[in-house]
């Protein structure tokens, strides 16, 4: 029997409790396709700041490194009200994150914009866009450009002064769009590349280097597009995307507004690769600190990227399946947590979620 060792890491908020139910979901996994999977839990986040000082130690780190996958839930808190967000920047809940991506390499971060059809009822898009579906996916950097780049705060003649450089290296950019070439071929092979190359020297970088690794792939479409465009055509227009490739912090942004117009948030996965098959795994959601410990989170997020982590890191492509259509099943027999609740539709909480699901599966 195969054995897989995954780390999990609940996390802050609600990441228990979601992460509960997709472990619920890979352990039926594991029997039905007698795979074995070994977990470790990790902290990271607030509950590590708590336990250790650091949202992030070096132990957890390797621990993470050693292991085949990882499964997060949320990390985070109310940053008005919680202690956590008294800290100095780099020991907040969120420095655990950035210090996992970079220590584990995961430069790629692939987020799904997915209308489902159950729930186009949920889209704030006008009827006329939303009826047309639309179905594309993200491919952030995720461990370059002003996340990373040198920052400081300064005083000036007794005036503060603060910088953040954003920088990219041309091999950054290669192996990002590599993989979002990659993904493109395998979906509707079109790559809409996102920069702001009317201002900026790196996102002119960004450009050239796309342009060149898009002669590795004539089967897939390039085409550039200017960031504030972009944000603008997903409202207007999101059926227009396949796979939009982009810088972090754009990413970031557009990533929140992509998910948002799915109507679905607490449905939306997402992976961070790096350079061979090892990733991690996480909701596109936050830790919403407000239903934590309430039993009402939607664990679907999750459950898809389980299903995405099967799929990317252990080449399970068919129980990836049965996820995903025992997801399918569920919405479409009319059960949803309260985030997705509509009149007419039965509404359930995350354990009573996570037990339908595998009871299609
Ligand atoms: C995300 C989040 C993080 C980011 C924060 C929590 C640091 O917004 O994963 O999109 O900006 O990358
Ligand atoms: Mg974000």
């Amino acid at each position: 029997m195969g054995k897989y060792n995954i780390t999990l890491i609940p996390g802050d908020g609600i990441g228990p409790e979601i992460v509960g139910e997709a472990v619920k979901i890979l352990d039926a996994v594991s029997a039905k396709y007698s795979v074995g999977f070994n977990y470790t839990k990790i902290l990271m986040g607030g509950c590590s700041i708590d336990e250790y000082g650091v949202p992030l130690t070096d132990e957890a780190l390797e621990t993470a490194k050693k292991s085949d996958a990882v499964l997060l839930g949320a990390v985070g808190g109310n940053t008005d009200t919680s202690p956590w967000y008294r800290l100095p920047p780099e020991r907040r809940p969120e420095a655990g994150l950035l210090a996992i991506r970079k220590g584990l390499g995961l430069y790629a971060n692939l987020r799904p914009a997915l209308l489902f059809d159950e729930l186009r009822a949920s889209c704030p898009l006008k009827e006329s866009v939303g009826e047309k579906g639309f179905d594309f996916v993200i491919m952030r950097e995720l461990t370059g450009g002003l996340y990373f780049g040198d920052r400081y705060t300064v005083v000036e003649n007794g005036k503060r002064k603060a910088v953040d450089t954003l920088t990219y290296t041309e091999d950054e950019i290669r192996r990002i769009a590599v993989r979002a070439f990659e993904i493109a071929r395998k979906r509707r092979g079109k790559v809409t590349s996102v920069d702001k190359a009317n201002v900026l020297d790196s996102s002119r970088l960004w450009r050239a280097v796309t342009a060149e690794v898009a002669k590795d792939y004539p089967d897939v479409e390039l085409s550039n597009m200017l960031v504030d465009n972009c944000a603008m055509q997903i409202v207007k227009d999101p059926a227009q995307f396949d796979v939009i490739l982009t810088e972090n912090m754009f990413g970031d942004i557009l990533s929140d507004e992509a998910s948002m117009v799915t109507g679905s948030l607490g449905m939306l996965s997402s992976a961070s690769l790096g350079a061979g098959k090892f990733g991690l795994y996480e909701p596109s959601h936050g830790s919403a600190p407000d239903i934590a410990g309430k039993n009402e989170a939607n664990p679907i997020a999750t459950i898809m990227s389980a299903a995405m982590l099967l799929r990317y890191s252990f080449d399970m492509n068919d129980a990836a399946d049965d996820i995903e259509n025992a997801v399918k099943k569920v919405l479409k027999s009319g059960y949803r947590t309260g985030d997705i609740y509509s009149d007419g539709t039965k509404k359930c909480t995350c354990t009573e979620m996570g037990d339908l699901i595998k009871e299609n599966l």
